[in-house]
């Protein structure tokens, strides 16, 4: 693809926590530019004033102008991505797609053929990629370093309670939110797929403990499976943790040594003993995205508008491409149909 030689020009659609951080990454990256902003709310609602850029309720609205706009990022609810991602195609637009980039395959799949026809690129978010620790990590098993990988365990143990789970939010709504491992977890799968690759065979639990009044689905798991590329491994999960975050971590147990990543979002390498291998000084990890009285996720969002200008001008490759994001949405429909 060559240089474009002018900004990209970027549209958010939803404007909510995490539609203002792609608002602001554009506006803080130079050589992009934000366009519009879209959301259903009405403006003074949404707390938006610091971007003088039209504003339209719905995607549709927006389309219809003459607005010149290179690449619409899609921040709505999670039930809405994938019909989103389909009207911004279809009006030949790039599209960076938050997480989970559709709540079933089929819709994944019907992006990714859409983009395919239309000749225009999906970016998935998953900015924990972009943490030192796997950065690192990844380096690292790539390396072949740790030989064979045995066993890997993924702990996700968070709090998300009724301040979070308000009756008006889209959270906790089967048809938009989708479930825990779409909304709060789908990070941890994606980090594990893209070091370790597919899993199969998969078994496992579920229970809801304590989100009957609050949520449509179970708020903890235990789950193991095989990889395909040999090893086993196991995610345990739960919301179900008392008054705050507890931890989110992977322990690698390999051939020539093991691992721990810690920290509330896997932001500290907290054991590395590896067969002649001195462990590196990592960068720190940015702090988690703020929700409050929540740390959701690394606040890595500005590495995410730095990809999408550097394909389309003809510098880089997408991070997170459709395919892998469509994988993450496959993985999770297969643990929850077991
Ligand atoms: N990458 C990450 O780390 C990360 C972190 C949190 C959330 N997310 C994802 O970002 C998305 C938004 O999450 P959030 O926490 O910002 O939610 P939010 O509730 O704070 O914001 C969602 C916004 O979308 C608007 N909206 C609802 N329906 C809409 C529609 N049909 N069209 C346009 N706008 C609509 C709402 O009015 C609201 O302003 C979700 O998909 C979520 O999974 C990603």
């Amino acid at each position: 693809m060559t240089a474009l030689n002018r900004k990209v020009k970027f549209a958010v659609i939803g404007c909510g926590h995490i539609g203002k951080r792609h608002a602001e990454m554009v506006t803080r990256n130079e050589e992009s530019e934000l366009v519009a902003l879209i959301d259903v709310k009405d403006k003074p609602q949404l707390g938006i004033d610091a971007y003088p850029v039209p504003f339209f309720n719905s995607i549709d609205e927006f389309l219809a102008t003459d607005i010149e706009v290179d690449v619409v990022n899609i921040a709505s609810p999670n039930g809405f991505h994938a019909e989103q991602a389909m009207k911004c195609l279809e009006a030949r637009k790039h599209i960076v797609v938050e997480k989970p980039m559709a709540l079933n395959k089929k819709d994944a799949e019907k992006v990714i053929f859409k983009a395919l026809q239309v000749h225009r690129q999906v970016f998935a978010v998953m900015q924990n990629r972009y943490s030192p620790p796997s950065v690192w990590i990844k380096e690292l098993i790539e390396s072949g370093k740790l030989g064979k990988i045995y066993m890997v365990q993924l702990n996700c143990y968070w709090n998300r309670d009724a301040r979070y789970y308000k009756p008006e939010s889209w959270h906790g709504k089967k048809d938009l939110d989708g479930g825990t491992l779409f909304t709060q977890f789908s990070h941890f799968i994606d980090i594990m797929y893209w070091l370790f690759g597919d899993i199969t065979n998969i078994q496992g639990k579920f229970n809801d403990f304590n989100h009957q009044q609050l949520t449509d689905f179970e708020d903890s798991g235990f789950v193991s499976f095989d990889f395909v590329n040999g090893g086993m491994g196991a995610l345990n999960y739960s919301t179900a943790v008392w008054n705050q975050n507890l931890e989110s971590s992977m322990t690698i147990i390999a051939e020539n040594g093991s691992v721990k990543i810690g920290g509330q979002y896997m932001d500290k390498v907290e054991v590395c003993n590896v067969k002649d291998y001195e462990m590196p000084e990592l960068a720190p990890t940015n702090p988690g995205n703020d929700y409050g009285a929540y740390k959701g996720s690394a606040a890595n969002h500005h590495y995410v508008i730095e990809n999408v200008v550097g394909v389309l001008n003809g510098r880089e490759t997408i991070t997170t491409n459709a395919l892998e994001g469509l994988k993450i949405v496959e993985i999770i429909e297969r643990i929850y149909s077991i």
